[in-house]
């Protein structure tokens, strides 16, 4: 993939998307061991997950900029957190949610957001970017769409290869990270912005579901079908989110970048985790409401962390 100059989205670290369905691999199992979990409880825990796997990946990229700024010690903040949200929040809500299911399951939903990002989504925004007098990101819509249908052709053969025995599961792709630089958004018309922040929320899920199947390849012996799923995820991150969000201007000063996190954790602190874990409560879904409730108390301590990391930059 190429490098764009690019520059800035004002859309905040919660902005949610409307995409794909988070794409779950098995039937839900009662995970509380009551009752299936209510449909509400699915959607807003896919909502979360889509909110943790974005906050993980432009997390990594302000942490990115705190080290150029030569602030270590708020490039830690980041990446902890960071670290928290994927490997805590997203993995416990994952669970919750039965998203990882055996490797063909897995295999059949990154098939299936794969198909939909190259043969749907990308060519959408493309087209409309090129509408809008957006040509950079028109083709960086079209490059992305085109390794999409890749990622779908490997990801096919992979699921053969598991089904029947026959063949072999494809090498991972070689990743070329695109170093993001703090900027403007390098596109003018709302509807790209809006595209754009759409497919950062899909890529940053991509990478976090791809990083989970990884683990439950490796922990079933697929140690091919694991460097496939990681390699993937790799591309997802370092070059297509990472791109979008040059474009789009998600990076800025260590400055801008605490405040863009501290309305994100305050938003998810004050209003919609606790708007969830009240709703699954109500309809029974108490395992679930307890995560969430916990979750939010975290996200509240992150909250006050990022204010005292940016109450101590001059
Ligand atoms: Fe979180
Ligand atoms: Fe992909
Ligand atoms: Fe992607």
């Amino acid at each position: 993939m190429k490098l764009y100059p690019m520059r800035a989205l004002t859309t905040g670290v919660l902005v949610l998307a409307i995409g794909m369905p988070v794409g779950v691999a098995s039937a839900v199992a009662p995970a509380d061991g009551m009752h299936p979990l209510r449909s509400r409880t699915l959607t807003d825990l896919d909502t979360a997950m889509r909110g943790e796997a974005y906050a993980y990946s432009s997390y990594s990229l302000f942490a990115d900029q705190a080290a150029k700024q030569g602030l270590p010690a708020v490039k830690d903040l980041f990446r902890r957190t960071a670290k928290t949200e994927l490997d805590e929040h997203f993995t416990e809500e994952a669970a919750m949610r039965g998203l990882v299911g055996g490797d063909a399951d897995n295999l059949r939903a990154a098939i299936e957001g794969e198909r939909y990002e190259s043969l749907s989504m990308y060519p959408t925004f493309a087209k409309q970017a090129k509408q809008d007098g957006d040509s950079a990101a028109a083709e960086l819509f079209g490059e992305i769409a085109r390794d999409e249908a890749k990622h779908h052709a490997a990801f096919e053969k992979a699921l053969e290869a598991v089904r029947t025995g026959k063949g072999g599961i494809p090498a991972p792709p070689s990743v070329q990270p695109v170093s993001v630089q703090a900027g403007m958004p390098k596109v003018h018309a709302a509807r790209t912005k809006q595209n754009l922040d759409t497919a950062m929320h899909g890529e940053a899920l991509a990478y976090a579901k791809y990083t989970h199947y990884a683990k439950a390849a490796t922990a079933h012996g697929k140690q091919a079908l694991a460097r496939l799923f990681n390699g993937t995820a790799e591309i997802e991150r370092r070059e297509h989110f990472a791109g979008e969000a040059q474009l789009a201007g998600t990076v800025r000063s260590t400055r801008e970048n605490l405040t863009k996190a501290i309305t994100g954790e305050q938003y998810e602190a004050r209003s919609m985790y606790p708007g969830f874990a009240q709703q699954a409560k109500a309809t029974g879904d108490s395992g679930a409401a307890e995560l969430l409730g916990e979750i939010a108390r975290d996200e509240a301590k992150h909250a006050r962390a990022f204010e005292v990391a940016r109450d101590k930059l001059r």
